[in-house]
């Protein structure tokens, strides 16, 4: 249709990398690209942190539920929900004696979920950018476990909360697209929720677009396999513990 819109439909993410790093050039584009994303009140509430020490991303591979290809990757950024920054701000510029405003506001979920917006549309920013450069990646979400270890390794400060990893380089095998299921995505007006009829056809679309998996003993077809294999996973428990620690300590009254 257009350049644009061939490059979002020819997206597929990339775990095998070519050794050959991204020229500066080419991340100073991405990163620049990224920051030029929509942000809420144009406050840019995110920091990205570019990963180069080795050992860290060594650490962040066995970390991010074990997944070595994340060691192997030319560029790695973590996207990070950044309120901190501006919390420094008001603090450095004295905003607790502006008159006629509440003093001592700490910023609230809203704030957090504003942030991780902001945060996620400049790393999809960042992955647009870097394929039109022929430059792959792959989103690691399991940055959001291990909540506890990822703050120390990382040095976050309370206000913050790593929502996004990228793993970028250029692909070290062919692309593979995988085939999106686009029925009843789109709603009108309000929301429906599908009848049973409707769940078993979507249940046997799925079965055919993606072949009817069965990862255990008794598990049939692809949306039980989604359940047995994802949903009720370890990684996705720890996710769960993680994200209440990380909300937790977002929220925690001041000592
Ligand atoms: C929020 C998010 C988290 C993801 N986490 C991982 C991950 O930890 N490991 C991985 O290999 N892929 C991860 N992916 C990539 C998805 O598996 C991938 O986008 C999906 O299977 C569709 O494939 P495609 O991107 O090639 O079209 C993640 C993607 C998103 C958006």
């Amino acid at each position: 249709m257009n350049p644009t819109i061939d490059l979002l439909n020819a997206h597929c993410s990339t775990r095998a990398y070519d050794p050959t790093p991204p020229t500066d050039d080419e991340k100073q584009a991405v990163l620049h690209a990224a920051m030029r994303a929509p942000t809420a009140g144009n406050l840019m509430l995110y920091s990205i942190l570019e990963i180069e020490d080795q050992a860290l991303k060594d650490r962040l591979a066995v970390t991010c539920d074990d997944q070595p290809f994340i060691a192997r990757a030319p560029w790695v950024l973590v996207f990070v929900a950044d309120f901190q920054k501006w919390m420094d701000l008001f603090a450095a510029t004295g905003c607790d004696s502006v008159p006629g405003v509440p003093h001592g506001v700490t910023p609230g979920l809203g704030d957090l979920l504003m942030a991780c917006t902001d945060a996620t549309i400049a790393a999809q920013n960042a992955v647009v950018a870097a394929e039109s450069l022929g430059i792959g990646s792959c989103y690691i979400g399991d940055i959001m476990e291990l909540g506890e270890t990822h703050a120390e390794i990382l040095e976050l400060p309370r206000y913050t909360f790593p929502i996004a990893m990228l793993c970028l380089g250029r692909p070290g095998v062919a692309p593979r697209i995988t085939e999106r299921y686009e029925k009843h995505v789109v709603h009108t007006n309000t929301y429906r929720r599908l009848s049973e009829a409707e769940l078993r056809d979507v249940s046997d679309d799925l079965d055919s677009l993606y072949g009817a998996r069965a990862s255990k003993p008794g598990v049939a077809g692809y949306v039980q396999d989604v359940y047995a294999r994802k949903f009720t996973a370890d990684f996705a428990a720890e996710m769960n513990r993680s994200v209440a620690w990380w909300l937790k300590r977002w929220e925690k009254p001041e000592a």
